[in-house]
């Protein structure tokens, strides 16, 4: 594809996204599915400067609201992909300008008079006085949870939370070292996580689908975050593990690893489709001890199980905040309507999860969110209704676990992009009384 039709195709993808409801990954996959002439380095082109634009949605309306009697939001809201690419391209590279009506098949328009001035007055706007949201790029009625998150450290976190994410890798059959040193010899650039024991961090994202140790299982795709969970859980061989929000089992799995396979791990979500990709996942690593179960409406299936796990883990569905580096796009959809909906079933999950855990055992809640509401909030009120419970911070966990680096401090595991290079994730241990 020539840079015009790459540029082309990046504006089509983003009026797409725009007008759907589709995460953009999953726009981005099925526009090329159909697009087979496009090869894989044109396929990166065309991402990063979708995903680039979409980071910088904010600030590229405030850059076009200048000059116009519109709110940013608004013209937000109403931007089109070429709009956005336009005002992108005057602002980052303005060379790209002449990409429109280059000619040749698949390039974007010439542009017009209006637009030429729109790129000159975007281009020329400056971001001082424009409001923290825009600066930041985070939906403006998030604004009092993440202050209250971040405190004098909102500017750093959301520029970690804007900055493309490494591709971290789980060592799932054989030594980490040895895999890594196999992956080198292949030519990527991998390094050990800092804080997971089995963590391989590769620098760039990387299609798998050609690298051995992944097609033979060795290696699963799970950020460093999600396996600190996992770990956080102290499952232990011949064990028996409830994880009740499993979806399609990347931290089952990672908890049958710990325990040698020994025991077992009840994988257990109300979407069958997802949990149904967890068989030939356990089948590829070559593990036993994982049992899927679909769980109906008030999850009749649990009531046999009552009091009798070691460990429950509630990773429960979320907003998905903390992991704003992959999905550019989810801030814009997220609704405070949204927001309360995930509250209320992970109060439900919490609530269902805690009957489940033997007298003694340990109760582990996890979000890939940094939003109050759905950490220490849900924390807190689990704590208030269930007297049986204490919390387990996590400097007490950190080293039985055999993780590196310094633990957080405090009741609660929380977990960022700019202090611990993993996605943004709560934890919170709890341990039943005997
Ligand atoms: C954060 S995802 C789980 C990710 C998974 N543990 C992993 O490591 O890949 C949350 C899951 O909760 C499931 N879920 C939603 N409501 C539920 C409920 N009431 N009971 C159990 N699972 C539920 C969703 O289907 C989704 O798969």
């Amino acid at each position: 594809m020539r840079p015009a039709a790459r540029l082309q195709a990046a504006i089509e993808l983003l009026d797409s996204i725009r007008g759907g409801t589709l995460p953009a990954d999953r726009v981005i996959e099925r526009y090329f599915r159909d697009r087979r002439y496009a090869g894989s380095k044109d396929r990166r082109a065309v991402i990063a400067r979708v995903f680039a634009i979409l980071r910088d949605r904010a600030p590229l309306a405030w850059r076009m609201a200048q000059g116009s009697d519109q709110p940013v939001d608004a013209v937000m809201e109403r931007a089109t992909g070429r709009e956005l690419a336009l005002i992108h391209a005057a602002v980052t590279v303005p060379a790209d300008l002449a990409l429109f009506g280059e000619g040749g098949a698949h390039a974007p328009d010439a542009l017009g008079e209006d637009e030429k001035v729109l790129a000159q007055r975007a281009g020329d706007a400056a971001l001082d006085t424009a409001p923290d949201w825009v600066r930041l790029g985070y939906p403006a009625w998030l604004d009092a949870s993440l202050r209250r998150r971040f405190g004098a450290q909102l500017d750093t976190e959301m520029v970690a939370l804007n900055a493309r994410a490494p591709l971290d890798l789980r060592a799932q059959l054989g030594d980490r070292d040895l895999l890594m040193h196999e992956l080198k010899e292949q030519g990527l650039a991998a390094t050990a996580t800092p804080i997971s024991p089995w963590g391989i961090r590769l620098a760039e994202s990387h299609p798998l689908g050609t690298v051995d140790a992944y097609r033979r299982g060795a290696v699963e795709v799970q950020d460093e975050g999600s396996q600190l969970v996992a770990a956080l859980t102290l499952a232990r061989p011949g064990e028996t593990v409830i994880d009740l929000c499993a979806g399609a089992g990347g931290k089952a799995l990672a908890l049958a690893s710990v325990m040698d396979d020994r025991g077992i791990i009840l994988a257990c979500d109300t979407d069958a489709r997802r949990l149904a990709e967890l068989e030939p996942r356990q089948r590829r690593a070559d593990l036993r001890s994982i049992r899927p179960l679909v769980l109906r409406d008030g999850a009749p299936e649990l009531d046999s199980w009552t009091a009798r796990a070691d460990a429950v883990l509630v990773d429960a569905p979320c907003t998905g905040m903390g992991t704003w580096r992959r999905a550019p796009d989810a801030r814009w959809r997220l609704s405070p309507e949204m927001l309360a909906k995930s509250c209320a079933l992970q109060a439900e999950t919490l609530h269902r999860a805690a009957p489940l855990v033997r007298p003694g055992g340990r109760l582990v809640y996890a979000v890939c969110s940094l939003l109050p509401e759905e950490g220490e909030a849900q924390a807190e009120a689990f704590l208030a209704a269930h007297p049986d419970f204490t919390p387990s911070p996590p400097a007490d966990r950190w080293a039985a676990a055999g993780l590196g680096g310094t633990p957080p401090d405090g009741l609660w595991a929380v977990l960022t992009p700019a202090r611990h290079g993993t996605d943004g994730f709560f934890i919170a241990v709890f341990t039943r009384s005997r």
